[in-house]
Formats: structure tokens, C-alpha cells, sequence
């Protein structure tokens, strides 16, 4: 099989002619038609992410077709378009995770090759409503998004969500959410094209995230925001709590901008805030965003599709961050 091998930190992703992994007890062979890259893969390849084991075929999200089954799975899956949950043993509690949590991706071999082989307890049945290139950008960003913005941020119709760094994977999916509840949508990019799209996409407005009033402008124009979702973090997370609404829940998902260096504890009590963070999500999140996928009818928004062999031009995509939602590999190209 064909797959995208990362040997060393630093260094670029190489394609590497494998045996099709046979699937073991329990297990499945997914012969996959494309995969999805999130920012996690990019830290990987950086070494910024904890227990790295090299080398590793990355890649967390896939879709394609059973062609294989292990001991102990029915014969049915054969045949069957389906798409992969990327979190593993999340445990009992469902407010979080257990120490054994796992993505795959690293260490498991992941999705960027022709073939995975994961376990049939996190293989799910393609939405019917989206192709084989959507599917595969559904799995870690939808969840992620679903579990901070209706687990973690319950968002509902009555909400002002802000939405920060509208180009991410995951804030196109909140964005996407925020708008099928009927919720008043805001975002922030660095980019005037992506707010363009984010607002045809359903947001009411949008701010540039550089400008250092952005939030003054947007508490000016509109009512202080009830809930917002970062994935950002950075010295712009001083702003969220500025422009938060008395009581306001603040969910964090990511830190793409580092660590805060300036929160200002006593606006966040004297405001009364919720402090909120989220991680991917539970068994019952991903089937809970795959039944709110279907019967809203949502197609994650697929920036660019580039060939299994082009990886390394998606990392860069990624890296830069030019991207308007998910970037997909055709594993089968
Ligand atoms: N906890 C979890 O389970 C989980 C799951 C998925 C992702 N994450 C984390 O969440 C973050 C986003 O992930 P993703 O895969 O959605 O990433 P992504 O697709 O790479 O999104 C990156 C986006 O971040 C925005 N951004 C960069 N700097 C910013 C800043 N200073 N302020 C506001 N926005 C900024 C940019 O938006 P514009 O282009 O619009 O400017 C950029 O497009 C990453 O840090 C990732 O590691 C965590």
C-alpha cells in the first residue's frame, strides 16, 4: 500500500511502499479513499506534541471501504462506505477523557496511505448525504467543534457565538452549527476573503483578529457575546474576556497562537465567566454530531484536495494557514 511516512522530526513526510496491514481481532481493513489533515498532524511533524513514536503513518480522519475483516467482526462491514472515529478509549466518564486515550495517528498508524487497519468499534457508516472527500474531513474537527459548542458551550437559538480563526477546521464546523440552531454568529479571521465566506456561510459579521479594537468595534455593532469558541488561545484570548457578555461561557479548544500571557482574572470574576476547555469528544459526542450532521444536512467545507503523494504541500497549506476549512488527501489518487 501506499502511505505517507514521517521518519523524522523536522523533516519532510516520505512515500513509502508498505504490505496492506492485515486487521487483527476486532478489527478492520479500510481500504480509504481520502483522509484529512489537522493542525495536530502538522505538531507532530514539528516534535511539539507529547510521547512521539517515529517513525508513524499520520493522519487521524479517513473515509473509504471495508475490504477486510479480522476475527470476530461479521462479514456484513465488507463493502460498506464508511468513515473512522479518531478518539480511542475514551473510558466510561463522559466529562473526560481517561488516561488511556488515544488518537489515531500516533502512535497507531493513521490515515495517510491507501489503507488503515483500526478497530470495528470506532468504524461508523458514512452520511449518506456526503461523498467519500467530505466524509473524511468530518470526523476530528466535527467532534471537536460539537462537544465545545453543545456539550462543553451549550449553544442554543438564543446565543451571540464568536467564532475565532474562521479559516481553522474546526471553527467552520461551529460556524456551521451555530448557524443550523438559529443562533447569531460572529467570527474573527486575518483574513478579509474568509470572513467574506463566513458570513455567506451564515455569520453575521466578522472582525479582523490583527486589529488591535477589534473588539471594541464588535461590542459597538452588536450585543456582547453569550459564548465563544476559541481555538486560538494566545494574548488574543485578553480580548474574548473583554468582549464577553456578563456570564458568558468561554470554551478553548486549541492554542494555535500559544499560551495566554495576560489574562485579567479579575475581569473573568468579576464578570461572573465560564471558563470552559474541550477536547475531540465522547463515544456518544461523535454519534450525537453525525446524527446532528445528517439531519442538518451539513457538508464540511473542503478547502483543497491534493493528492496522497502531495502531503507535504498540504502540511505547508496548513502551516500557513491559508486554508478555509479541511484539507483533504485523495489516498486512491
Ligand atoms: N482539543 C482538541 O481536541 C483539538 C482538536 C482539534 C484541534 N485542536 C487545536 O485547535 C487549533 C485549531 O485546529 P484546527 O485543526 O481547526 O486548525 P487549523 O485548521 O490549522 O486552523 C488554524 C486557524 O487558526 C487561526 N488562527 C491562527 N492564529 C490565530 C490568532 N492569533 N487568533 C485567532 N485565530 C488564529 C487562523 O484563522 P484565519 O486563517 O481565519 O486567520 C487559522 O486558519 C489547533 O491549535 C489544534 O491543535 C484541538
Amino acid at each position: 500500500m501506499k502511505s505517507l511516512v514521517l521518519d523524522r522530526i523536522k523533516s519532510p513526510l516520505v512515500l513509502v511502499d508498505r504490505e496492506v496491514p492485515e486487521p487483527d481481532n476486532g478489527e478492520v481493513t479500510i481500504s480509504l479513499s481520502a483522509a484529512a489533515l489537522n493542525r495536530r498532524d502538522f505538531w507532530i511533524t514539528q516534535g511539539m506534541y507529547p510521547g512521539i513514536r517515529l517513525p508513524v503513518i499520520l493522519g487521524s480522519d479517513g473515509a473509504g471501504i471495508v475490504s477486510q475483516v479480522g476475527p470476530g467482526v461479521s462479514d456484513d462491514w465488507l463493502g460498506r462506505e464508511v468513515m473512522i472515529n479518531p478518539g480511542w478509549h475514551w473510558g466510561d466518564d463522559p466529562s473526560v477523557q481517561s488516561p488511556q486515550f488515544q488518537i489515531l495517528g500516533m502512535p497507531h498508524d493513521g490515515t495517510f496511505a491507501s489503507h488503515v487497519t483500526v478497530p470495528v468499534e470506532s468504524v461508523h457508516a458514512k452520511p449518506s448525504h456526503l461523498d467519500l472527500h467530505q466524509a473524511a474531513a468530518l470526523p476530528l474537527a466535527g467532534v471537536t467543534a460539537y462537544r465545545a459548542t453543545f456539550t462543553r458551550g451549550h449553544l442554543s437559538a438564543d446565543d451571540h457565538v464568536l467564532i475565532t480563526g474562521i479559516g481553522g477546521g474546526v471553527a467552520t464546523f461551529a460556524l456551521q452549527y451555530a448557524v443550523a440552531v438559529g443562533a447569531s454568529a460572529f467570527v474573527t479571521s486575518s483574513s478579509p476573503e474568509k470572513i467574506a465566506r463566513a458570513i455567506a456561510l451564515g455569520a453575521v459579521a466578522g472582525y479582523d483578529y490583527r486589529a488591535e479594537d477589534w473588539h471594541q468595534q464588535l461590542k459597538a455593532e452588536h450585543e456582547p457575546v453569550s459564548l465563544i469558541i476559541d481555538g486560538a488561545g494566545g494574548d488574543g484570548y485578553a480580548r474574548l474576556i473583554d468582549v464577553a457578555a456578563p456570564a458568558a461561557r468561554i470554551v478553548n479548544y486549541g492554542a494555535t497562537a500559544g499560551p495566554p500571557s495576560n489574562v485579567e482574572l479579575f475581569k473573568v470574576f468579576w464578570k461572573q465567566l465560564n471558563l470552559a476547555g474541550s477536547t475531540m469528544g465522547s463515544p456518544a459526542d461523535f454519534t450525537s454530531m453525525l446524527k446532528f450532521v445528517a439531519q442538518h444536512q451539513i457538508v464540511p467545507i473542503v478547502d483543497h484536495v491534493h493528492p496522497l503523494a502531495d502531503g507535504n504541500a498540504a502540511l505547508q497549506r496548513m502551516r500557513s494557514s491559508d486554508q478555509f476549512g479541511k484539507i483533504v488527501l485523495a489516498t486512491d489518487a
